[in-house]
């Protein structure tokens, strides 16, 4: 049995490209991973099955625990590369949720990434990097940097990942939200607000690359941007309130995680992030927590 972590993550900067033909968008993404966990744990089996348990506030309601599922999925691509015997290699996989379902925050990448990784390690695989990180894309834009963890830029359709260098040590308050909104119809959402507009080619601002490296927390504030904001409060305009207690509550900047509903709090520290949680209590604001950033990508916690 061998139990394997991945962490959620923040896009730091999301510069979304007009829509390919594929029907992805090409964008240009600063990640960095942070700590809210997901834990996945394998048993050889005879064959697939997936088992859910969650921390008190996560909705496991709509993760699927079929085929659908993406530890699944990821574990049969294992399979399907190595030309294993499909009837023979098969696992009951556990998933324990710390990362709140359809947030933005890329859990269900976690549970992928942190399946390959288990999987590998249980079968004595030994998968080259550069061949779990090409399954890794297959199975979804924001996987290969599940597998890596720390802070990096995501190219293509976010897949693509170069490793950026992060001297800081940064604070965010997480402030989950009641229901989750689909990645997709963000997308959408995106794509009719942008129509006729001239769309730039996205790219990281330096700025952004100069904080990360010298640790400046207010340059990180100041430089912070979501291009998938401006539709997913269109389509959930309650959030606006969250970004705006946040900021009245202190934190020196927010965002919303991706393509939300999830928003992210910079703090100075955990001392200023536990006081704006409490702050934001008083205000009625719950499924709060604070998570430290960066963290490692997937790896093993236990083997027995
Ligand atoms: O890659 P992933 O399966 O996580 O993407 C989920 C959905 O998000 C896609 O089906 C697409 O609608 C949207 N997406 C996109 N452009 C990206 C990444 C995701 O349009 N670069």
């Amino acid at each position: 049995m061998i139990t394997v972590r991945a962490a959620a993550k923040v896009n730091l900067h999301l510069g979304v490209g007009r829509r390919r033909p594929d029907g992805y968008h090409g964008l240009v993404t600063a990640y960095q991973a942070i700590g809210l966990y997901d834990d996945v744990t394998v048993e050889g089996d005879s064959e697939w099955s997936v088992h859910l348990r969650g921390d008190a506030h996560i909705d496991l309601q709509s993760v699927p625990v079929d085929e659908e599922n993406l530890a699944v999925r990821a574990g049969r691509e294992l399979v399907a590369h190595h030309g294993l015997d499909e009837t023979t290699y098969a696992a009951r996989i556990e998933i324990h949720k710390g990362i709140p379902v359809a947030g933005g925050l890329a859990g269900g990448s976690a549970d992928a990434a942190a399946a390959l990784v288990a999987l590998d390690r249980l079968w004595d695989l030994q998968t080259p990097d550069d061949d779990l990180l090409g399954i890794a894309a297959r199975l979804g834009s924001d996987v290969p940097f599940a597998l890596v963890g720390g802070t990096a830029t995501g190219t293509g359709r976010g897949e693509q990942i170069a490793r950026l260098p992060d001297g800081g040590d940064w604070w965010w308050v997480v402030v989950g939200s009641e229901r989750g909104l689909a990645t997709p119809e963000v997308y959408a959402r995106f794509d009719q607000l942008l129509e006729g507009a001239t769309v730039a080619a996205p790219e990281i601002p330096h700025r952004l690359v100069a904080a990360l490296e010298t640790g400046d927390v207010i340059g990180l504030a100041e430089s912070l941007e979501n291009d998938l904001q401006a539709a997913a409060l269109d389509l959930r305009p309650d959030l606006r309130r969250t970004l705006d207690d946040g900021r009245e509550t202190g934190a020196l900047a927010g965002l919303l995680s991706g393509s939300g509903p999830t928003v992210l709090l910079l703090c100075e520290d955990r001392g200023h992030a536990q006081g704006v949680v409490r702050a934001l209590t008083d205000r009625g604001h719950a499924q709060l927590s604070v998570a430290t950033a960066p963290v490692a990508g997937a790896h093993v916690v236990t083997h027995v």
